[in-house]
């Protein structure tokens, strides 16, 4: 254990390069119940939940992963206390502010997805703004999802396809998979290889519903602001110990 902790700047040794997921999603959930175990309240959950994304980020570019998205405000996370809502809004856009520079400058090309256009319009030129400044870069595609709803999602893309039908520009036989994912938010993005959800809970609560259809799901008890390099060496073991059959059989 020792030489994997001094190595964790570095990919782990027992992990194969060649079997690496390229895409990671995290559900990043536990902020709250952490807090609450410290006696603090919910907010500096995540806070704290800030700074491990950050490092699991850097993680995936020092161990060679090429695209990372986490899971940040649901459609349905509104129905929390407004005092909380406002507080993860202005967060993001204070944590915006304050990180561009560094994913400037560390190649970092950074995506917003999810039903970006009803965020607070100061958030929302933040987004503008990260997204055009990074766009051209290619080390690693992080992809937020803010007020982002899988089934949300499905029904814009819907929409946005019968609008074209409506107007002629495609005939119904025209859809297929590859055409409904290019109107998905996603849209470039290869899927998920692995569904990372932290804090123990069983379910997606609404995450990439359509691009989770093949991915490999790992949940840790672990709560995201526990979340280190170590559990991320977890989820990767068990990720490389899966056989990935896409509906056919052994080899
Ligand atoms: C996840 O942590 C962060 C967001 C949903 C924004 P939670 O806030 O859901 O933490 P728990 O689940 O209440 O512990
Ligand atoms: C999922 O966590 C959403 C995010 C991590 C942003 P929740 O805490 O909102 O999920 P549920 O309500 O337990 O399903
Ligand atoms: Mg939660």
């Amino acid at each position: 254990m020792t030489q994997s902790l001094i190595t964790y700047s570095q990919l782990p040794l027992d992990l194969d390069r060649d079997r690496l997921p390229h895409h990671v999603a995290v559900i990043m959930d536990g902020n709250g119940r952490w807090a609450k175990h410290q006696g603090l309240p919910r907010i500096k959950g995540h806070q704290k939940g800030v700074d491990v994304l950050k490092d699991l980020l850097r993680c995936c570019q020092d161990w060679g992963i090429s695209a990372l998205t986490a899971y940040a405000f649901s459609t349905e996370n509104w129905k929390r206390p407004q005092f909380e809502v406002d507080f993860l809004m202005g967060l993001f856009e204070r944590v915006l502010q304050r990180e561009l520079a560094e994913m400037i400058a560390e190649n970092v090309r950074i995506r917003f997805v999810g039903n970006l256009d009803t965020l607070p319009q100061s958030l929302q030129d933040e987004i503008s703004r990260s997204m055009d400044s990074t766009k051209d870069n290619s080390t690693i595609e992080f992809t937020v999802a803010t007020n982002y709803g899988g089934q949300q999602e499905i029904v814009q893309a819907t929409r946005s396809i019968a609008q074209k039908v409506k107007e002629g520009i495609l005939e119904p036989e025209d859809i297929d998979e590859k055409l409904f994912e290019n109107h998905l938010y996603t849209a470039g993005l290869v899927p998920p290889d692995l569904l990372i959800r932290t804090s123990g809970e069983m379910r997606l609560s609404n995450f990439l519903l359509w691009q989770m259809a093949y991915a490999e799901i790992y949940v840790t008890k672990t709560l995201w602001p526990d979340f280190d390099r170590r559990e991320f060496h977890k989820a990767l073991s068990s990720y490389q110990q899966r056989e990935r059959r896409f509906g056919k059989i052994s080899k």
